[in-house]
């Protein structure tokens, strides 16, 4: 028995049988409602689901006063294993990969801008056409996700392409969902970054950019204004860049937490 799980699983039914009331349910409302959640499993859409409709609460709860700089949600989309790449620091790309071409320049520091030389930066998006590789079958495995070492000084460089804003699948039950509800299905373009460095917390975070569509209807509720960037013409020229400097929380030591209390 735990106690956790009471509190938790008993919160959720209690607010179902209030929304039950509040809305009147029907008993035909209600077939179709356990006929959705029965199509979430079989298209095995719950992990796609949750990431986009509980992970952002979960993220914001989870980390709310961390110190350094905002994360986000990590989304379905990370594979592990990307290759740590060497200079020039390009996230692997085929010959007539489509998209503009951008570098993401930027230091790793702690919180009082030490930096953190070795830091990992692991970073991986979708194409020009809003499609990850590894998901899609249109792309090859491995295109446009890499690991990047920090320098001496925490400094990196990515050179990479500007994304594109994709949907959710529209086809399967999570997207009927949103076309039932009205919802937009679009994510805002965006780069998928995890640093990590010794003694410090991992940061799971996303970069959008200035001007994108769809930064105030993301269907993930993940964009936050910090985690906005402005590519523009500097020194990289002609190529558009940005410059954003990740600060890791140090660990601290931890309370006893209440992991593995609902297994
Ligand atoms: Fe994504």
């Amino acid at each position: 028995m735990s106690t956790r799980t009471d509190e938790l699983a008993g919160g959720l039914l209690r607010h179902i049988h209030e929304q039950i009331a509040a809305s009147d349910l029907t008993y035909e409302e209600f077939g179709a409602l356990k006929q959705w959640l029965i199509d979430v499993g079989e298209a095995g859409e719950w992990p796609l689901f949750l990431d986009v409709f509980v992970e952002s609460a979960v993220e914001q709860n989870a980390f709310k006063g961390r110190e350094g700089s905002k994360g986000t949600i990590l989304g379905p989309y990370h594979l592990e294993g990307a290759p740590v790449l060497s200079a020039p620091f390009e996230l692997p790309r085929r010959e007539d990969e489509q998209g503009e071409r951008i570098v993401m320049t930027g230091r790793v520091v702690d919180a009082s801008g030490t930096p953190l030389p070795g830091a990992v930066l692991d970073a991986w998006q979708a194409d020009a056409e809003g499609l990850y590789s590894g998901f899609d079958a249109r792309l090859p495995e491995g295109i446009l996700r890499g690991k990047v070492i920090a320098d001496d000084e925490g400094r990196f460089e990515i050179r990479t392409i500007l994304p594109a804003p994709y949907t959710i699948p529209t086809e399967g039950p999570t997207g009927r969902l949103c076309k039932a509800a009205g919802w937009s299905p679009w994510r805002p373009a965006h780069i998928h970054v995890i640093v990590t460095a010794e003694g410090h917390e991992e940061l799971v975070t996303q970069l959008f950019f200035d001007q994108g569509e769809h930064l105030d209807d993301d269907v993930a509720g993940a964009v936050k204004d910090e985690l906005v960037v402005k590519p523009e013409v500097g020194p990289y020229a002609p190529e558009r860049s940005f410059s954003y400097d990740f600060t890791l929380a140090t660990v601290h030591a931890s309370t006893p937490d209440t992991a593995g209390a609902v297994a």
